[in-house]
C-alpha cells in the first residue's frame, strides 16, 4: 500500500531528464571555472538541495525533479546575473556531443519546430509543447503546463533561439507573447528567422558513437553502433538522392530491425520486463515504416524520401535508443541480468557487404 503511494508520488512529480544539466555544467565550468560550480552547489545545498550535480553522478537518461532544475537556474541568476543566465540558455544547445550534433543534423528550423513536442516529452514528464510553422521563417510554439516558474519562461525564450541558431540560419528572434504567469492559460512564443547562411547546407557531419548513446549493456551497444552506421550512410544519400544506395540502406534497415529488435525482445520476454508490450509496439512502428519506405522506393527515390528516412532515423536515435532502450538497459543492470553476444546473421552481413560497409572484425 505504502509502496503504491510512493510510486504515485513519484509519478505525479514534475521531472526532467539528467541530460539537460550537462550543457549547463559545461557552461558554468567554462565561464566561471570549477569554483563556479561549487559556489552554485553550496548555495543550493544551503537551501535544501542534496542531489547530484556533477557530470559523473548525473545520468543522462534518468529523471530528476523539476524543482532542482528551477532552483539551479535561480541560484545561477542570483550569483551571476540575468545576462549570464540568458547566455547560458542560448548556449545550451551548442554543447558538443550528441544533442548539438543532432541539431546541426536536423538541417532546418521547420523540422525542429514540428518535432518540438516530441522532444519536449522525451526530456520532461509533464506538460505539452506544440510547434507550428506559420510561414516562411516563422513559427509559433505553444506550451501547456510547461513552465512552473517565470524564470523558466525566460530561459526557454532564449533557449529556442539557441536551438534554431544551430541549424545555420541568421537573424533569429524569439518573443514570449503569452505567459501563464501573467494570466494567460498557456505559454506562447513567436519565433522568426532569416535565410540560411550555410553555403554547404547539405554537408552535414557524421554522428560518432559517444557516451550519451551508451546503455552500458555491451550487446545492445554493439548493435546500436551498427544503427549509427546506417544513419551516417543515409546522411550521405541526402542531397545526392542516390537511388541505388538508399535502396540498399532500406534493405539493411529491414534486416537490421529483425535482428536487433529480435534480440531485445527475446531478453525482455526471458526476464519478464514489465514494459515489454509498449517497447515492442515502438519496434513494430519501425518495421512498418521501413516496409512503407521500401514500397515507396519502388516508384523512385527522391530527395524528399531520403530526407524522410534521415529524419525518422534521427528521431529513432533520440526517442527510442536514448529513452526506451536506456530504460530497458537500466532494468537489466539493476537486476544484474545478462545478455549473451548474438552472432550477426548472414543476411545482415550480406546487406552490409552490399553497402561496402562490411568490416572484417565482425
Ligand atoms: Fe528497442
Ligand atoms: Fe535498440
Amino acid at each position: 500500500m505504502s509502496q503504491n503511494n510512493n510510486i504515485m508520488a513519484y509519478e505525479n512529480k514534475k521531472m526532467c531528464k539528467g541530460g539537460i544539466y550537462f550543457s549547463r555544467i559545461d557552461f558554468v565550468r567554462k565561464k566561471h571555472g570549477i569554483e563556479g560550480m561549487s559556489r552554485i552547489l553550496e548555495k543550493m545545498k544551503s537551501s535544501g538541495y542534496n542531489g547530484p550535480m556533477d557530470e559523473k553522478s548525473i545520468k543522462i537518461a534518468k529523471w530528476y525533479p523539476m524543482d532542482y532544475n528551477i532552483s539551479f537556474l535561480k541560484t545561477y541568476r542570483d550569483l551571476y546575473g540575468e545576462r549570464n543566465l540568458m547566455r547560458m540558455a542560448r548556449e545550451a544547445p551548442k554543447r558538443k556531443g550528441f544533442v548539438g550534433l543532432f541539431l546541426k543534423w536536423a538541417g532546418n528550423p521547420e523540422t525542429l519546430i514540428k518535432k518540438s513536442g516530441e522532444y519536449w516529452s522525451s526530456l520532461y514528464n509533464f506538460g505539452r509543447l506544440e510547434g507550428t510553422v506559420t510561414g516562411e521563417g516563422a513559427a509559433v510554439i505553444k506550451g501547456y503546463d510547461v513552465s512552473p516558474d517565470p524564470i523558466f519562461c525566460d530561459f526557454l525564450t532564449e533557449y529556442f533561439i539557441g536551438i534554431i541558431e544551430q541549424t545555420g540560419v541568421s537573424s533569429i528572434t524569439s518573443e514570449h507573447t503569452l505567459c501563464s504567469h501573467k494570466g494567460a492559460d498557456h505559454e506562447e512564443w513567436v519565433l522568426k528567422w532569416g535565410k540560411s547562411n550555410k553555403a554547404d547546407k547539405k554537408e552535414t557531419k557524421e554522428i560518432s558513437w559517444n557516451k550519451s548513446l551508451e546503455s552500458g549493456i555491451d550487446e545492445i551497444d554493439r548493435q546500436h553502433m551498427e544503427f549509427v552506421r546506417i544513419l551516417n550512410e543515409v546522411n550521405k544519400n541526402v542531397g545526392k538522392a542516390s537511388v541505388a544506395s538508399l535502396r540498399k540502406t532500406l534493405n539493411f534497415m529491414d534486416h537490421y530491425a529483425h535482428w536487433h529488435f529480435g534480440t531485445e525482445e527475446k531478453y525482455m520476454k526471458k526476464y519478464n520486463y514489465p514494459y515489454t508490450q509498449s517497447h515492442m509496439l515502438q519496434h513494430r512502428k519501425f518495421y512498418d515504416y521501413t516496409q512503407e519506405m521500401i514500397e515507396k522506393s519502388k516508384y523512385g527515390i527522391d530527395e524528399e524520401l531520403a530526407l524522410s528516412v534521415k529524419t525518422y532515423l534521427i528521431d529513432w536515435l533520440i526517442l527510442h535508443i536514448q529513452n526506451t532502450d536506456m530504460k530497458f538497459a537500466r532494468f537489466l543492470k539493476e537486476n544484474n541480468l545478462v545478455m549473451e553476444e548474438e552472432e550477426m546473421p548472414e543476411d545482415i552481413e550480406d546487406a552490409l557487404r552490399d553497402m561496402n560497409l562490411l568490416i572484417k572484425e565482425f
